[in-house]
């Protein structure tokens, strides 16, 4: 049963405006959480921060500006896009409002931008949910208001044609109406949006990268991302949190198409808000995320350590970038997680295997300092990973590159074994590996470039390979 609604006259009330009146009032149906008072602006945060949690105990009018911004942003390491945004980031502004609020929403496109926009709420019942109501050209404002029905977390996105277009170029964000009462108090609340990106370029290709429509329209992006970028949410941009806190990650999917199998690494999901409304699952692993939906997910940390955000289908997380990182802090509980306590040999699966178009431009390196910078770049995005950024590798697992005596012997069997991967027993550095490097298909120029950056590095040897050195090995084949 639902509680009796409070229904005290304020008489602040008296004050409020013709359309607020209309639309706010008390009665008892869903959504009418009592008499609408004073007046607040709304925070609006960029990912991953959120808005404080809402202390009210009645629904006020919240006035929310937001603008319409296109301006270029780092897509991933040397990699620019042009994103179309909603208030400079992507995803756009976090706006938080209670159930019962009347949103006064001012749609600002700055003189700057290029396109139209507007924007569609779900959280608005009506037509559009906003979008007729807010279609703005450059330069111009426009207002509309909405009373907050329904809480629960909601996806907004621009409606301008090209719809997808807009999408995609990065104008999308999420709404909370929080319900009535307030959602339960947690230590730590994120932001966390996923959207994947069609670039004219293949998956790491430097420079300032167009929209590829085609690719939209395959649904075949190079890139699949949070918080607008690969990288938005690992090293030092990782969400924190201490043992034993509670953490509540708002997640949501601007697609444009593909829905997100969202996953924490190493966490169990403690309770799901399913498609963040109103009913609440337990002990989920993995939470499906629509296009144009989102989720609530909440768990308790128990260890410390990396925890990898990811999309399930994995080979976004480790070749398109739907990778974020959730560091934990703290003691550990033996008795929950033993950590490591016995050695034996891994063998590795996967690797980031890359196949670039056949008719993508190969920037060619003009000098020895830019075969290092490229091939730094070539490192990052192939090799790292199991290699680690200081070459050191993992012991047992993957073997170091730093000072490795079986890469500065033989600068051939170097290439080749890049070109070719390699499979079973090695020694390097009087340590032994039996492992799988998956063969990288990467094109004579990234193969020089890298090798070259490998043996600048590290008290390696210095030597220069030309991708024609990399072309004779593979004639040899
Ligand atoms: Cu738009």
């Amino acid at each position: 049963m639902t509680p009796p609604r409070r229904c005290t006259s304020f008489p602040s009330a008296i004050a409020l405006t013709a359309v607020l009146t209309f639309i706010a009032g008390c009665d008892s149906s869903s959504g009418g959480t009592g008499v609408v008072s004073g007046t607040e602006e709304a925070v609006l945060t960029l990912a991953p921060n959120v808005p404080p949690p809402i202390t009210r105990d009645h629904p006020t009018r919240v006035v929310v500006n937001l603008e319409s911004q296109e301006l270029v942003l780092p897509l991933s390491d040397g990699v620019d896009y042009t994103f179309w945004t909603f208030g400079g980031g992507v995803p756009g502004r976090f706006i938080r409002v209670r159930e019962g609020d009347v949103v006064e929403f001012h749609l600002n496109n700055r003189p700057d931008s290029r396109m139209p926009h507007n924007i569609d709420l779900h959280a608005v019942t009506g037509p559009g949910g906003g979008a007729t109501s807010s279609f703005v050209t450059p330069g111009q404002s426009a207002t509309f208001v909405f009373k907050a029905l329904n809480p629960g977390l909601y996806v907004y996105h621009c409606a301008t044609a090209p719809v997808g277009m807009h999408i995609a170029n990065g104008m999308y964000g999420l709404i909370l109406v929080e319900p009535e009462g307030g959602l339960p108090p947690v230590d730590r609340e994120y932001y966390v949006m996923q959207g994947e990106i069609y670039t004219a370029g293949g998956y790491g290709e430097p420079g300032l990268q167009p929209f590829d429509m085609e690719k939209a329209l395959d649904e075949d992006p190079d890139y699949v991302v949070f918080n607008g970028a690969v990288g938005a949410l690992t090293g030092d941009n990782a969400l924190t949190a201490d043992v034993g806190e509670t953490v509540r990650l708002f997640v949501g999917n601007g697609g444009p198409s593909l829905i997100s199998s969202f996953h924490v690494i190493g966490e169990i999901f403690d309770r799901v808000h399913i498609e963040a409304g109103t009913a609440v699952t337990e002990n989920v692993q993995t939470t499906l995320v629509p296009a144009g939906g989102a989720a609530i997910v909440e768990f308790e940390t128990q260890v410390p350590g990396e925890f990898l955000i990811v999309d399930h289908a994995i080979f976004r997380a480790f070749n398109k970038g739907a990778l974020g990182m959730l560091t934990v802090g703290g003691e550990g509980d033996s008795l929950i997680y033993s950590g490591r306590i016995q050695e034996g040999v891994y063998v590795p699966e996967g690797g980031a295997v890359q196949t670039l178009p056949a008719d993508a431009p190969v920037v060619r390196a003009t000098n020895d300092a830019e075969r290092v910078a490229f091939g730094q770049r070539v490192f990052t995005q192939n090799c790292s990973a199991c290699h680690q950024a200081n070459g050191e590798g993992l012991a047992n697992a993957f073997p170091p590159l730093a000072g490795a005596d079986y890469l500065n012997a033989d600068r051939a069997r170097a290439i080749a074994t890049v070109v070719n991967g390699l499979d079973g027993p090695l020694t390097v550095n009087g340590e032994r590996f039996d492992g799988v490097m998956p063969a990288l298909r990467l094109t004579d120029e990234d193969v020089a470039n890298v090798l070259t950056y490998v043996y600048s590095e590290w008290g390696n040897a210095g030597f220069v390979i030309q991708p024609a050195e990399v072309a004779a090995v593979r004639a040899q084949q």
